[in-house]
């Protein structure tokens, strides 16, 4: 007679994994190579509906909060709060197939890998796909799990006004996800969020694993800089408020500052736009956004003091400027227990791992506030993302899904041990 299968001996099934993250990566797919799923758009709808079909597959009770999260709940025998996992399904422009998706993909196997060996966790296990993490279409980034973690009103967040004109709550009714669950219906006593690394340590130490223990803090502004529009050819350069140039200083100066700083202190100018915008027309205005990042809340605020006196030399020099910021985050340590039992589970199943931070952000940070949390990364190859190059092997995802599932068992099926109740 064969021997029971353990739980030690749940395997994910790899192959439906890597077919699902391939089908999902099809949504939405750009003629960069890429993909576009901005939050809310058809593509956002297309993969959400294709999520909850998967979630309905994997035998796990769907439903939507009011802000469009998607959680998804398998039952477990006792009558405590669940283990959750979970990452976003929307993109920024022109992705990867993995950023996001892959957290998603490997919660959904993890349940469905859970039900069809009949294997009932002492408490129930949770994932959740969070609404507009990236923060591209809608300000701000990591909403869903914000407005969870009790860091923007659901109310706020409703009203979000995208750049082309619309507003959060009206998408969510157009893509049928405007949710009747409270977005706190679902209070886990843990979090762990498994994500690519989008960097290039874990390939470059040949480390399989990243245990990540925080996440560096991030400022996001929109500058502008007003000058005089004037004639290209007759205004002479003394006489100029060149309101492009003028930008274009600020914005090298700002990225030489943190070059000069180091890893992992970051600045970037996502976007830039002159106007009136004409080859032969002095720009009279010019807008940018700015990304600023660094592990040390003191640095993040001096990088900003930097912005804001470069700004102000420019209106004593007749400019005229405005910045206004559209997301920030402190920066956030994960749970060192919920680490150490990451770190352990890694060792049981033969991985190569190291701790470390994360430069990029994550609605793990955000599920910081609501109960112990962490993250699991797999490697990035040449650490690109947010680019349709964006690639991690397949054994690589298979292995991450893997650990995930053992991760969330050993929380699952030892409340006792690692239950807290959720922070108040
Ligand atoms: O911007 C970020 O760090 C993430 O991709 N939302
Ligand atoms: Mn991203
Ligand atoms: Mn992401």
């Amino acid at each position: 007679m064969a021997r029971r299968a353990t739980a030690a001996d749940l395997a994910i099934d790899g192959d439906r994994l890597l077919r699902r993250l391939r089908e999902l990566a099809e949504v939405g797919a750009d003629p960069r190579g890429g993909r576009t799923r901005l939050a809310l758009t058809d593509g956002d709808k297309t993969a959400r509906e294709l999520v909850v079909r998967w979630l309905t597959e994997a035998g796990a009770a769907v439903r939507i909060d009011r802000i469009g999260n998607i959680h998804g709940v398998i039952q477990g025998l006792a009558d405590l709060p669940p283990i959750a996992t979970g990452s976003h399904i929307d993109t920024v422009v022109s992705a990867g197939a993995y950023d996001g998706c892959y957290g998603v993909v490997a919660g959904i196997e993890v349940l469905q890998t859970l039900r069809a060996a009949g294997e009932v966790p002492r408490t129930s296990v949770a994932v959740l796909v969070f609404t507009n993490e990236e923060g591209v279409r809608f300000a701000p980034d990591l909403l869903g799990s914000r407005v969870i973690a009790e860091n923007l009103t659901l109310e706020d967040a409703l009203v979000s006004r995208s750049s082309d004109g619309c507003e959060i709550g009206e998408e969510l009714q157009r893509i049928g996800f405007d949710g009747d669950v409270s977005p706190g219906a679902l209070r886990p006593s843990r979090f762990v969020e498994l994500h690519i690394e989008q960097g290039p340590m874990l390939e470059a130490e040949d480390k399989a694993i990243g245990i990540v223990e925080a996440v560096q803090g991030h400022s996001w502004w929109q500058v502008t800089v007003e000058g005089v529009a004037n004639h290209a050819g007759t205004a002479p350069m003394a006489l100029r408020h060149d309101a492009g140039a003028a930008a274009m200083r600020l914005a090298d100066t700002l990225i030489r500052d943190a070059a000069e700083r180091g890893i992992p202190n970051v600045a970037t100018v996502g976007m830039i736009t002159f106007e009136p915008g004409a080859i032969n027309v002095v720009p009279g205005r010019a807008t940018f956004t700015l990304d600023l990042r660094d592990d040390s809340p003191y640095a993040l605020r001096r990088a900003e003091q930097r912005l804001h006196e470069a700004l102000l030399r420019l209106d004593r020099a007749g400019y005229r400027t405005r910045a206004l910021c559209t997301s920030r985050h402190e920066p956030v340590a994960f749970d060192a227990g919920l680490c150490d039992v990451l770190e352990q589970v890694a060792a049981r199943q033969g991985l190569a791992a190291r701790r470390m931070l994360s430069g990029a952000s994550h609605d793990a940070q955000m599920m910081a506030r609501v109960c112990p949390s962490a993250m699991i990364f797999v490697p990035s190859h040449r650490g690109i993302s947010h680019n349709p190059a964006e690639h991690t092997e397949p054994s690589q995802l298979v292995q991450g899904a893997q650990l995930l599932l053992h991760a969330l068992l050993e929380l699952a099926n030892n409340p006792e041990i690692h239950h807290a109740p959720p922070a108040l």
